[in-house]
């Protein structure tokens, strides 16, 4: 997520600036900028990929200027660049523009622009914006945003500078948060709190098709109809560390309770009327094999694919972990379309697996949520999440997001080599559509995760067992138990417990069944039988209307759901579970021992 800074008023706009970038660096990004409006009436722009302290090396300090905003990018459209960087500029250089969120139409205005005689720099979507001002410009900012904000389609967030008005900074927002911060003839804008909190602590918060018109001595906010609005004062009372977390104690948590946005945003744009618009030209003929690299938490997401592929395009499919793929001589050629998942794009196992299967002949699509970072650089395809930034180190939304553009593909893929039917692909699209509803209604019961937390966050081990698709998910909520409570897990597939491991189960050793996969379930039933019988807690994430399973001591319910889509559900209340079982162990959730958020060696 990008992050956005203003400031107007008697201080050097130029370091508040540079200091409120610095506190929305946490948020992750790639590049960084700022634009003033000096003594001298000119706009200056300075803006670098990289940190803020790139930045902060060609900064002018001559540069003095009391009005001037700033951004941090975090890149979805257009690779991280000096150019790409925000804020951008007018051709007239009269207008500057930050941006947070994306102009669904940039395309269709850019051409109407360059048939009008303007020119672009950069491949942003958001330039559009301030060549927009430039044209509608005539005598009064307010009017000319107006008039651009009326042929905007998408998300935005925007602050506004002009060198022909330079007594106030104009923002407006749309489904992208914005918030004005209130001070002594002097005012502030953020993307959030963090940015401005050492400044004020009084702030309105812009709500969506509000304008607000900021100068040194007052805030004035338009509705989307032109009527002034009386906003509501909002006194924070948060520290900065509460700031960053949006309120969250922690990053995990937030990311969590992110997910039914990042699934949202990943399949925008992505589906016209029933099928998959991916915009991939692989040539489905040529492949007859799939491979699926990866490494811990996305390699469960492969694992997942795999599964379905096998199951319903009957492709056969060789599913590894990255660190093991590199060294097996795999059976992969240039029949072979090998899918590399990697949330930081830079894990060196799967950056050497990937390089393993280019070598053999293997056409590589990636699956990733880091614009331009080393594995899609390296790839011939390219699916991104849209996650945003994953702080924390146990991957939580960046895991479900891989699952969305995973079934995307897999439909595509699918429906393009004549496997899968219209119908059966315009149906698993409107249950895609569906989930982000379907995952909210799972959080408001978060509270029954905790509960079962406080249960089990003395065990010394915990088994997930499951059968089918249900066992991948095992994987995972086994993964996030022990990576952040440190107690031991282990996923075992339902149907193997009798063949030894079964030995372990005692009273002492909780047992999470999951069991949705429709035509598995008397089986699952049966092995939380088994476990019961050797005394062990049971508990079972299930569907809603699945028949009553008696053995079963604690029971989290699911919305409905095709099985194969079941995987997106299940992992909620297991992410939920670690997540409150490492916080009733006192344990430091979003950095867990020994463990980094991108392994980049071997
Ligand atoms: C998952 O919670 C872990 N953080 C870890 O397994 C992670 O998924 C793995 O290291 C792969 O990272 P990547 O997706 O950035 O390649």
């Amino acid at each position: 997520m990008c992050g956005i800074i203003g400031y107007i008023g008697k201080q050097d706009a130029q370091s508040i600036i540079i200091n409120g970038l610095k506190k929305l660096e946490y948020r992750g990004y790639d590049s960084a900028g700022i634009s003033l409006i000096n003594d001298k009436n000119q706009v200056i722009i300075k803006k670098t990929q990289g940190k803020i302290a790139n930045l902060e090396s060609i900064l002018n300090h001559k540069d003095n200027g009391k009005i001037g905003i700033g951004h941090t990018r975090w890149a979805t459209h257009g690779k991280p660049s000096d150019i790409n960087s925000h804020p951008h500029v007018s051709n007239n250089a009269k207008f500057s523009v930050v941006h947070n969120g994306i102009i669904e139409n940039h395309e269709e205005l850019k051409n109407m622009l360059v048939q009008e005689g303007y020119s672009f720099a950069s491949e942003t979507d958001s330039e559009v914006v301030p060549v927009l001002l430039e044209k509608y410009n005539q005598g009064n900012l307010l009017e000319a945003v107006r008039k651009v904000i009326e042929v905007l389609q998408g998300s935005y967030a925007l602050c506004v500078i002009s060198s022909d008005y330079p007594e106030e900074i104009l923002v407006v927002r749309k489904e992208s948060p914005l918030i004005i911060g209130l001070g002594e003839e002097e005012n502030f804008i953020a993307s959030d709190i963090p940015a401005i909190l050492e400044h004020t602590k009084k702030i309105f918060v812009l709500e969506d098709d509000e304008i607000g018109v900021v100068s040194a001595k007052g805030v004035v906010v338009y509705d989307s109809q032109g009527k002034l609005v009386d906003k509501k004062l909002v006194k924070v009372n948060w520290s900065l560390e509460t700031a960053e977390k949006q309120g969250y104690p922690h990053f995990m948590l937030k990311e969590i309770f992110e997910q039914p946005g990042a699934v949202r945003k990943t399949l925008a744009g992505r589906i016209k009327e029933g099928t998959v618009n991916l915009d991939l030209d692989i040539e489905v003929d040529k492949i007859d094999k799939i491979a699926i690299v990866a490494c811990g938490t996305a390699n469960y997401a492969g694992q997942v694919a795999a599964y379905i592929i096998q199951s319903r395009l009957r492709i056969p499919v060789l599913v590894n972990f990255a660190s093991e793929f590199r060294y097996m001589n795999p059976l992969v050629d240039e029949n072979t379309l090998t899918i590399v998942i990697s949330q930081s794009g830079e894990t060196a196992d799967t950056l050497a697996g990937l390089r393993e299967a280019k070598s053999k002949g293997s056409k590589i699509l990636t699956i990733t949520n880091v614009l331009d970072s080393s594995i899609p650089r390296e790839s011939d395809y390219v699916i991104y999440t849209q996650a945003g930034p994953e702080i924390s180190v146990a991957s939580t939304k960046a895991y479900i997001t891989q699952l969305i553009a995973l079934y995307l593909f897999i439909l595509d893929f699918g429906y393009r080599k004549e496997i899968l039917n219209k119908e059966l692909v315009a149906s698993w699209l409107s249950e895609l559509e569906a989930v982000p509803e379907k995952i909210e209604e799972i959080l408001n019961r978060s509270e029954v995760l905790e509960g079962f937390a406080k249960n089990i966050k003395d065990a010394a081990s915990m088994f997930f067992i499951g059968r089918g698709l249900d066992s991948v998910s095992c994987l995972e909520g086994a993964l996030k138990l022990k990576e952040i409570s440190y107690i031991h897990a282990e996923a075992y597939p339902a149907g193997e417990l009798k063949h030894g491991t079964l030995a372990l189960i005692t009273k002492a050793v909780p047992v999470m069944a999951i069991a949705t996969s429709k035509k598995l379930v008397d089986k699952t039933i049966s092995n939380i039988s088994e476990v019961k019988t050797r005394e062990a807690i049971t508990y079972c994430i299930a569907f809603k209307n699945v028949r009553d399973i008696k053995d079963v001591d604690y029971l989290f319910t699911l919305p409905d759901i095709i099985d194969e889509l079941a995987p997106i559900l299940t992992v909620v209340p297991l992410q939920l579970l670690a997540y409150y079982t490492a916080v009733l162990k006192g344990n430091d959730v979003d950095h867990p021992r020994n463990l980094a958020k991108s392994v980049t060696v071997e």
